[in-house]
């Protein structure tokens, strides 16, 4: 009966926990370090069986455990773990696949922190060797196979720019060549993208997005079959120890409750921004998946089921001035870094690049001074619609 529930249902309900616990209809939050045994007998059972005991928080914690499974459910995995941060999922996921000397393939435009762990850590302390490929290619990526390839890392749809990559298509060419496959779901979220159903081994999100959806958490998770996740958990979970605080997945068990509908209205309304920043004359280009004239639209309907509420577009104008006007006049888009919450922000990739690169650096990275980042958050999208207005007369 349970099986047959809808996804939604199962977010809801805690109702297998209440027996025990008073009938509290919000799981307690077991926020302790260790957990204590009656005899040496029952310690000593309790170690022969790790990943199933709660012995000690770096390992297993049963609030964090009960929101492993539901979001393992979520996405139609049998195991989860949840790690202190999405880029402590990220790259507990890279080292459980890469030794020394091995190869790993991934996109140009992924997360910049996961391009910095392989550029800055795995090749310079591991001598791991890297492809970037554009990630629609199929060939390309064929091409980049080698004897020491061991791991094919994708993000689709990818930072920036939001381009997507084929998942069928690759995770049918890696099992061909032996080779495992990951991909940071972040932006689909699990909801909208089932990348383990089209043959992926691991799938990864910062659960401080979507997931958490308040601004309030910062965590990520990895999800995949029992035997990996398990092999993770003893090794990369266990012995880095970035692991999930309790209280912290209290927080997003308390998300995962209305995922479904906050995810429903972030769609929405960014459907509709995407589609009004389109017919703007001061805007250049829409990044989104869900518009109707994305450039991979075809596979964006057929390997998603929805589109979240981060997108970019281009100003027309490279006048930093105008430019510097708009975003500071925005007054619903706040100003900052991150995504997936409630509320709607700005950010502009220049910022960031321009203090990083030099002027010729940054011409070549095909970024504009114009390009904008926002997230679409759950405030009314009439009012929304406004503000964007209102700040794009000001660059007329
Ligand atoms: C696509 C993507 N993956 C991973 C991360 C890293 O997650 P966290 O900030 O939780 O470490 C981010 C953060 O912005 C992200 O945008």
């Amino acid at each position: 009966m349970e099986n047959k529930r809808h996804l939604n249902t199962l977010m809801v309900h805690d109702k297998d926990q209440y027996q025990d616990q008073f009938g509290a209809v919000v799981p307690p939050t077991y926020q302790n370090s260790l957990f204590t045994f009656s005899s040496w007998e029952a310690i000593e059972q309790a170690f022969e069986d790790k990943i199933n005991n709660s012995i000690y928080t770096r390992g297993k914690n049963p609030t964090v455990a009960l929101v492993e499974q539901k979001i393992a459910t979520l996405a139609g995995g049998d195991k989860s773990k949840l790690f202190a941060s999405g880029m402590a999922a990220v790259s507990a996921g890279m080292l459980h696949f890469l030794s020394a000397g091995d190869h790993i393939i991934t996109l140009k435009n992924i997360y910049g922190p996961s391009i910095s762990l392989i550029n800055d850590f795995l090749i310079p302390k591991m001598n791991v060797e890297v492809s970037y490929v554009s990630g629609n290619d199929i060939d390309e990526i064929i091409a980049a196979i080698k004897p020491n390839t061991r791991l094919i890392y994708l993000e689709s749809p990818s930072s920036v720019i939001f381009s997507l990559q084929n998942l069928a298509l690759i995770t049918a060419v890696a099992k061909k060549y032996d080779i495992a496959t990951a991909i940071d779901n972040t932006w689909a979220t699990p909801l909208f993208q089932k990348p383990l159903a089209l043959g992926i081994d691991l799938e990864i999100h910062s659960c401080s997005k979507y997931l958490g959806g308040h601004s309030d958490i910062v965590s990520g998770v990895l999800i995949g079959c029992k035997e990996l996740i398990d092999a993770i958990h003893i090794r990369e979970y266990e012995l880095l120890g970035a692991k999930m605080a309790p209280a912290e997945a209290s927080l997003l068990l308390r998300s995962l409750r209305t995922l479904d509908l906050r995810m429903d209205r972030h769609q929405q309304s960014a459907l509709k921004i995407a589609e009004f920043l389109n017919a703007h004359p001061q805007i250049a280009l829409v990044n989104y998946p869900g518009l109707a004239n994305f450039p991979q639209a075809e596979l964006a309907q057929q390997q998603m089921s929805g589109f979240s509420g981060l997108m970019s577009f281009r100003l027309k104008t490279n006048d930093l001035v105008k430019i510097k006007s708009f975003f500071n006049h925005l007054e619903l888009f706040q100003i900052g870094v991150s995504w997936g919450g409630h509320e709607s922000l700005i950010y502009a990739p220049a910022i960031s690049y321009l203090k990083e690169q030099s002027p010729e650096q940054f011409k070549r990275m095909a970024i504009s001074l114009g390009d904008m980042r926002i997230s679409v958050g759950l405030e009314n999208v009439e009012d929304l619609l406004l503000d964007l207005s209102q700040a794009l007369k000001l660059i007329e």
